[in-house]
C-alpha cells in the first residue's frame, strides 16, 4: 500500500494544540504552523482501524495491558534497536513528560540536581524546575558548520553532585543521534557520578538513514542498571494525542520502587485506547513509518536545498533523527526579538523559538517539516519573502 503524505489536512477545528492554540500562543491565526511536534499527515490507517475496532465494541470501561501490547513492543525494540526487552521490565506512561516528573518526585528530593544540555526539549528543566530541583545547565555545542557536539569535559565537571542527568537520545532540538562511541563516553561519566539517567527516546524511532538509534540502557552492563528508558508511539506514529508510551527499567529494585510509587495514584494505567493503538502501531506500522520517512528525508533535503538556493544568510542543523529543523539565523545579525517578529508578523509562520530550549538557542528558530511539500514550500517562500523585505533586497 502507498500513502498519501501530500495530502493536504485541515486540522482546525479539532482542538488541535498546534492549529486552534495558534491565537493562544502567538496572538493571531493568520499564520502557517510549523511549530508543535506532531505532524500534519494521517496517523498511520492501522491504528485508527484498531481504535475504531475498540469503538465499534460500544463500552468504553477501564482497560489492562494485554499480551499484544506487551509482544508487539518487545519485538519491535528486537528488530529495530537490537535491544532486548522482557515483559516485566515495562511499565505504561500517560505521557513522556508526565514520565519524567514521575521520575523525578520518585526518585530524587527537594533541592536534588538535575542535569540537562541545552538547547533542549524546554520541559527537560521546566519540569524539574517546577518540581522543586536545582537544574544544572551543562552545555551542547552547535559548531560553524552547524553541527551538534557534547562537551565531555564540561559535562564531566557539572555532572559532580547531580542526582539524575536527564538525556535526550535521539537530542532534540536538532535531531543528533548519539554514536555509540559518545553514549559510551556519558554512560563513563554518569557512572563516575552514581547518577541516574532518565533516558528519553521519544524520537528514536524517526531515525533516519543512514543513522542508527542505540538505546542508552544497551550500551553495557552499567547503562542497564542505571537507567530509565522512556519511548512511545506517539511521535513516531503521529498519535501524541492518546498519551500512550513506555518505560522500561531493567533494573527491578528500581522497576519495584518506581511502580510503586507510580501504583500509589494509579498513575502507570493507561486508557481505553493506549494499549490497542499501540499494540496496532507497532505490529503493523512498520510499512507506514518506512515511507514516512522517505517523505522526511525528502522534506529534508528540500529545506536544505531550498536555504542554499534563496537563503544562504540562513543554515540548518541537519537532522539525524525526526522532522524538526533547528535553523541558524545567526549570519543575519538579528536580535532574538526581531527574528521572531519578522518571522511572525512578516513571513506569517508559527516556529518555535529557539531561546525556548534554553540559552543556546539564541539565532534559531525550530521548524516541523512533518508536512506535506506544498505546505513546506509555501511556508520557506514565506520565510524568503519576509527576510528580503526587511533588508530591502
Ligand atoms: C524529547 C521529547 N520528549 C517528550 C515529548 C513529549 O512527549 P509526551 O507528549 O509523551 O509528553 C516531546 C515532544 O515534542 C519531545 O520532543
Amino acid at each position: 500500500m502507498v500513502f498519501d503524505f501530500d495530502e493536504v489536512l485541515d486540522r482546525r477545528g479539532t482542538d488541535s494544540v498546534k492549529w486552534d492554540g495558534l491565537k493562544e500562543f502567538f496572538g493571531r491565526e493568520d499564520l502557517l504552523s510549523m511549530w508543535v511536534a506532531d505532524m500534519d499527515f494521517r496517523t498511520p490507517p492501522c491504528v485508527i482501524k484498531a481504535i475504531q475496532e475498540r469503538l465499534d465494541r460500544g463500552v468504553l470501561g477501564y482497560t489492562i495491558p494485554n499480551d499484544k501490547w506487551y509482544y508487539a513492543f518487545i519485538c519491535w525494540q528486537q528488530k529495530h534497536h537490537d535491544w532486548e526487552v522482557n515483559a516485566w521490565e515495562m511499565m505504561h506512561m500517560p505521557g513522556i513528560v508526565r514520565g519524567l516528573a514521575f521520575a523525578l518526585q520518585c526518585f530524587t528530593e527537594v533541592g536534588d540536581r538535575v542535569l540537562v544540555i541545552p538547547p533542549v526539549y524546554h520541559p527537560f528543566f521546566l519540569v524539574p524546575e517546577k518540581n522543586h530541583r536545582k537544574v544544572v545547565y551543562s552545555s551542547l555545542i552547535i559548531d560553524e558548520q552547524d553541527e551538534i557536539q557534547l562537551d565531555f569535559e564540561q559535562l564531566e565537571r557539572d555532572m559532580q553532585d547531580c542526582k539524575v542527568f536527564i538525556l535526550c537520545n535521539p537530542h532534540n532540538p536538532g535531531g543528533r543521534v548519539w554514536t555509540r562511541e559518545e553514549l559510551l563516553r556519558i554512560a563513563e561519566i554518569c557512572e563516575r557520578n552514581n547518577v541516574l539517567v532518565l533516558s528519553d527516546e521519544i524520537h528514536c524511532d524517526l531515525t533516519l538513514p543512514p543513522y542508527k538509534h542505540i538505546p542508552f540502557a544497551s550500551v553495557n552492563q552499567w547503562t542497564r542498571e542505571h537507567t530509565i528508558t522512556f519511548m512511545a508511539p506517539s511521535k513516531t506514529f503521529n498519535m501524541p494525542g492518546i498519551s500512550t508510551s513506555i518505560c522500561v527499567i531493567q533494573n527491578p529494585t528500581l522497576w519495584e520502587q518506581f511502580h510503586t510509587y507510580m501504583e500509589a495514584s494509579e498513575l502507570e494505567m493507561g486508557n481505553v485506547f493506549s494499549y490497542t493503538s499501540a499494540a496496532a502501531a507497532y505490529s503493523e506500522g512498520e510499512e507506514w513509518l518506512l515511507q514516512l520517512k522517505a517523505y522526511l528525508l525528502e522534506n529534508i533535503d528540500f529545506t536544505q536545498a531550498f536555504l542554499k538556493e534563496h537563503l544562504p544568510m540562513v543554515s540548518m542543523v541537519r537532522p539525524q533523527a525526526s522532522y524538526l529543523i533547528f535553523l541558524d539565523f545567526q549570519k543575519l545579525g538579528w536580535s532574538q526579538e526581531m527574528l521572531t517578529r519578522v518571522v511572525l508578523e512578516d513571513a506569517h509562520l508559527a516556529l518555535n523559538d529557539g531561546t525556548m530550549f534554553g540559552q543556546r538557542g539564541e539565532g534559531f528558530l525550530r521548524l516541523n517539516v512533518g508536512c506535506p511539500k506544498s505546505v513546506l514550500n509555501k511556508a520557506l517562500h514565506q520565510l524568503a519573502d519576509a527576510i528580503y523585505k526587511k533588508l530591502n533586497i
